[in-house]
């Protein structure tokens, strides 16, 4: 009796809390996504069909840097030899500058932990 309670009681609440978890994850690409056309875009597109002044970002979350097929990257970039985790595009939306000297990319200098995050989960919601 006491068991078939708790699983009626407990069940409910665990998929009503993985909705809100989801419900977050969207509003963090969402406000990711305004941040990126304020802060990115200009200079990098999303849309595999266009190239841009920057190389294209889609899929960016687990490449090596510097490797994206026929973009003409500074030496520095392309030699730099790390894969960009999460961490990675945080440290470098905040000091590009700082974490690799001497790139093709003017300093941008997103320092709010928040924004980071919310640019962080838009990339890495893109798919290639
Ligand atoms: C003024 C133009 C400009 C802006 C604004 C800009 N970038 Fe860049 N970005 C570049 C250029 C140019 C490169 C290539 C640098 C090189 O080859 O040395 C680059 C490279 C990168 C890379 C490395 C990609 C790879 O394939 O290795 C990442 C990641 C990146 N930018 C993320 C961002 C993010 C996130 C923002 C916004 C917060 C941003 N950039 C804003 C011009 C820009």
């Amino acid at each position: 009796m006491k068991s078939g309670f708790m699983f009626a009681a407990v069940v409910p609440a665990f998929f009503a809390i993985t909705a809100q978890a989801g419900e977050y994850d969207a509003l963090k690409i969402s406000a990711g996504e305004d941040f990126f056309d304020k802060e990115c875009h200009r200079c990098h597109s999303v849309d595999a069909d266009r190239a841009s002044y920057g190389p294209l970002l889609n899929g960016v979350v687990g490449r090596k840097a510097g490797s994206f097929e026929g973009y003409p990257y500074s030496e520095v970039l392309q030699n730099a030899g790390f894969v960009w985790t999460e961490g990675a595009i945080r440290a470098w939306m905040e000091d590009n500058d700082g974490l690799v000297p001497g790139t093709k990319m003017r300093h941008v200098g997103v320092s709010d932990p928040t924004v980071q995050d919310f640019i962080v989960s838009y990339l890495a919601s893109l798919t290639e």
